[in-house]
């Protein structure tokens, strides 16, 4: 399973990136808000710092102006991949720029019927947001077995990227069902390594050490 990490702050990215398990990373309008840097200037740091797939929103509506953004936005850095929206307009733009070659996340999916369209279009990734889905009493993880399910049916090439993580449990259950990707913040990557007995085991080991130095 390949781990994205999901945020646009650097300092984030080149920890995670240091732990050696980094294969991408996905922003978004609102990741993006929350650094103080120019947005062009942003991106491309993230590009340079990581090899991996670098996801980045188009906030066009209209499927040509879309286009237009998307092909400006891809000339940032060569590891990019454009996100847009699953509408209508979304896949039009989608079909285009997939057989540019453009690589296209299609974000905001809320349902497997997207997810179908989605890949239909050319879409190289995309991207179920399952705790918005927990959020409103659904089950996002469901809606990640369904799209796998419906890619396996028909050999789509589509890799689903397991968004709007909440906690590791999320991840478990998305590699369980194999899915390709899981895009995962900062505190829950974090707390995939971290274990309380892990801690009181080498805090023991440590102790124990000390005895068999001091023999
Ligand atoms: C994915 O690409 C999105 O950036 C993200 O997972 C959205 O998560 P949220 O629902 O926590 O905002």
């Amino acid at each position: 399973m390949k781990l994205f990490l999901d945020t646009a702050n650097l300092q984030e990215i080149r920890e995670v990136a240091s732990w050696g398990i980094l294969d991408g990373v996905t922003t978004n309008p609102t990741l993006c808000s929350k650094e103080d840097m120019p947005f062009e200037t942003l991106i491309k740091e993230i590009c340079s710092v990581v090899s991996g797939p670098v996801s980045v929103e188009c906030v066009s509506t209209i499927a040509d102006d879309i286009v237009v953004e998307a092909r400006k936005l891809n000339q940032l850095a060569p590891n990019l991949a454009i996100k847009i929206p699953a509408t209508i307009e979304g896949l039009k733009a989608t079909r285009v720029l997939s057989s540019e070659g453009i690589k296209v996340n299609m974000t905001l999916v809320f349902s497997p019927s997207q997810a179908l369209l989605a890949a239909k279009a050319g879409a190289s990734f995309v991207s179920p947001f399952i705790g918005r889905l927990d959020d409103i009493s659904h089950f996002g993880l469901d809606l990640v077995q369904q799209i796998l399910t419906i890619y396996e049916n028909y050999d789509f090439p589509t890799e689903v990227i397991v968004a709007s993580v909440r906690h590791p449990g999320h991840v478990v259950e998305a590699a369980l069902m194999g899915a390709h990707i899981a895009t995962v913040p900062y505190a829950v990557m974090e707390k995939l390594v971290k274990h309380p007995l892990t801690d009181i085991g080498i805090e023991r080991f440590l102790q124990d050490w000390k005895k068999v130095i001091n023999k």
